[in-house]
């Protein structure tokens, strides 16, 4: 018998060339709180006040401590079956690019390889005088931190308003253009120019695979909407 989650396992078998966008819903049930579902960040913050050079310009301190509450929470996170299977999916496809809008590093941890950081790193600290950028895992106590240099160190991700990393969409949307399938797993699709990427793949007849518990602005268009945590759809995607 034919079901949307068999049929999609099929693809996802017979692909030559896969991508792979994920938002914050990866990490959802590794206990990492997203940013637009219930008890997301921006239900309760404005990310004009967190998330914007503007915000950090103002008050860098109370945009650090945001930042390193996330990053002891994440620290103590570990990665789920959803980023574990995807890591058993690039194991056996001939050419896989994960895109990845998550700053958390658990894709890494749990061992993705071919993978693009559209949104910078929670754990790489930039100096904002010299340039020099680093990870640093350790708790940062006296916040904002200070580089050896003396300057201002900031945190390596991407704030609203700012560029992408350099030739980091370029990448992505070479990968999106040259597969045969696009999974779609845990973001809203609100955010830009990472959510262009769908409609990328289904202007180049790449079938995208959403997977989400939710409907997004996407679901009505992509060849298979599969509705669910992505820790239990994805591993049934293998
Ligand atoms: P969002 O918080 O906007 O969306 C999270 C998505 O995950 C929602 O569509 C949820 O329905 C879905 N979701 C929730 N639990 C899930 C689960 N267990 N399994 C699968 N999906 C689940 O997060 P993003 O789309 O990643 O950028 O947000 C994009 C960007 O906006 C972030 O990178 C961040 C944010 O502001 C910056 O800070 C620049």
């Amino acid at each position: 018998m034919s079901s949307p989650i068999k049929d999609a396992r099929e693809r996802v078998r017979a692909a030559k060339a896969i991508a792979v966008l994920t938002g914050a819903g990866v990490s959802a049930e590794s206990g990492i709180p997203t940013f637009r579902s219930n008890g997301g960040y921006w239900q309760k913050y404005r990310f004009e006040d967190l998330a914007t050079p503007q915000a950090f310009a103002r008050d860098p301190k109370f945009v650090w401590q945001w930042y390193e509450e996330r990053r002891r929470a994440i620290a103590v996170a570990r990665p789920n079956a959803g980023h574990e299977a995807l890591v058993a999916i690039e194991r056996r496809a001939p050419r896989f690019t994960l895109i990845t809008q998550n700053v958390d590093g658990l894709h890494d941890l749990a061992g993705s390889q071919n993978t693009i950081k559209l949104h910078g790193d929670i754990w790489i600290v930039r100096c904002l005088k010299c340039g020099r950028e680093q990870v640093d895992r350790s708790e940062l106590t006296d916040l904002p931190p200070k580089c050896a240099c003396g300057g201002m160190l900031r945190p390596g991700v991407v704030w609203f308003g700012e560029m992408l990393p350099e030739g980091a969409m370029e990448r992505a949307a070479a990968a999106v253009k040259a597969s045969d399938i696009l999974i779609v797993a845990g973001t809203s699709a609100q955010v830009y120019p990472a959510a262009g990427l769908i409609p990328l793949a289904i202007a180049n007849g790449s079938a995208v695979i959403e997977v989400n518990p939710d409907a997004t602005d996407f679901s009505d268009d992509v060849a298979f909407a599969l509705h669910g945590p992505s820790a239990e759809i994805l591993p049934q995607l293998l």
